[in-house]
């Protein structure tokens, strides 16, 4: 062959290496390597569009099965195209052994969430927190605040959601009925039939509400929310932060009774509010929910599993963690889940796929691999 017209073919190779390395794909389920080619360790994550890039936030896992617990805090990535991500370190630390901190390494520190404050300029950070030694009985919301989106956070508090308050949707049964025990953990399926005669609700009036799985979310008006499971996993609460983002306003409403709703996600389309949802079965993947509403705080409506084909009803073995707007193309939105590696739990993959809307609901489908073109 012509030396010309190699070099001419090797030059068309290399443009067109460079065009696919932009168009790289999504392949879920895959390992994702950041810019050191290492696995990305952003678990329970969510992302935070700010100033022309993407954060990432997520649990930093260590290996095996004790890499469940918070060794080593919130780690962030950054990127510009959601393919390319870049390691921009731990963004929130936990505090050494022996320290007494809430966020002492080995306590469980799940479902990070940062949100920017436009009037404080502040990055804010929310979190699910069970305190070292504890198991999961603390159900605590903590909250750490930045100057910078990559951090370093710091942690300011730990505690309950909306001590003293009563939800705007509060009924006389729970202000004048009986209160079960504190400590009496509740799984999923062991409730009586109407779950609000066991009114964990005012038994948690005074103290706190409890707050696992755990959301935030922005409006167009600048209100943020705190989307958590509560009362003992059964029932989810949707919960309006105070202005400056750091602490629970007293106003919020109960949803999904005694629906054991986990890993909320929500977004908004056409301005309807859409959540997407887990049933409540800890490590293991289960069928996923999904509701709409026309104004945040309620009356929300079940529309069922989004995932199409998705014949083992596991979310394709994911668990929802973030809905993501992708920035610039209105209307497009990606599903971000984990396929938790209990046993491994750094080696956790992410599920990331496009959401369709069919009528008034939403869909997910399976694909191998996507870019951003393929949402419709
Ligand atoms: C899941 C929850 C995870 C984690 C896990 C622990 O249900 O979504 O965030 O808490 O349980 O078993």
């Amino acid at each position: 062959m012509n030396k010309f017209f190699l070099s001419i073919l090797l030059i068309t190779g290399l443009v067109s290496c460079e065009n696919s390395a932009q168009k790289q794909p999504f392949s879920p389920g895959e390992l994702w390597l950041d810019n050191n080619g290492a696995h990305i360790n952003a678990h329970g994550g969510g992302i935070m569009f700010n100033d022309g890039k993407y954060y990432w936030f997520g649990e930093h896992k260590t290996e095996g099965e004790g890499g469940n617990m918070a060794n080593v805090g919130v780690h962030c990535y950054s990127s510009k195209d959601l393919i390319n991500w870049f390691d921009e370190g731990v963004a929130l630390s936990v505090d050494p052994k022996g320290s007494e901190s809430q966020i002492e390494k080995g306590c469980i520190l799940e479902r990070p969430k940062v949100i920017y404050n436009t009037k404080t300029k502040k990055y804010v950070m929310w979190f699910h927190l069970e305190p070292k030694d504890g198991g999961y009985t603390g159900a605590l919301s903590g909250v750490a605040v930045s100057d910078n989106a990559t951090g370093p956070y710091k942690f300011i508090k730990a505690g309950r959601a909306n001590a003293g308050y009563w939800p705007l949707n509060v009924t006389e049964r729970h202000k004048t009925g009986p209160i079960p025990s504190e400590g009496q953990y509740y799984g999923g399926g062991s409730l009586p039939d109407h779950p609000d005669t066991l009114n964990i609700l005012a038994r948690d009036m005074k103290g706190g509400q409890m707050a696992r799985d755990m959301n935030l979310f922005v409006d167009d008006d600048g209100k943020a929310y705190h989307i958590y499971s509560s009362e003992d996993n059964s029932t989810l609460h949707i919960a309006l932060l105070s202005d400056d983002y750091t602490e629970h306003s007293g106003t919020y409403t109960r949803a999904f009774l005694g629906r054991f709703m986990e890993a909320p996600a929500m977004f908004k389309k056409d301005g309807k509010y859409y959540l997407m949802m887990s049933g409540c079965t800890g490590w293991s993947p289960n069928q996923a929910r999904s509701a709409v509403a026309d104004e945040i705080l309620g009356e929300w409506k079940e529309l069922g599993d989004p995932c199409i084909g998705d014949s083992t009803k596991t979310t394709f073995h994911s668990q929802s963690t973030f809905i993501l707007p992708v920035q610039g193309q209105k209307g497009k939105f990606i599903y971000m889940g984990d396929r938790w590696r209990p046993q491994d739990a750094i080696d956790g993959r992410y599920i990331w796929l496009p959401v369709e809307f069919e009528g008034e609901r939403f869909v997910i489908r399976w694909r191998d691999s996507w870019t951003l073109d393929d949402i419709k």
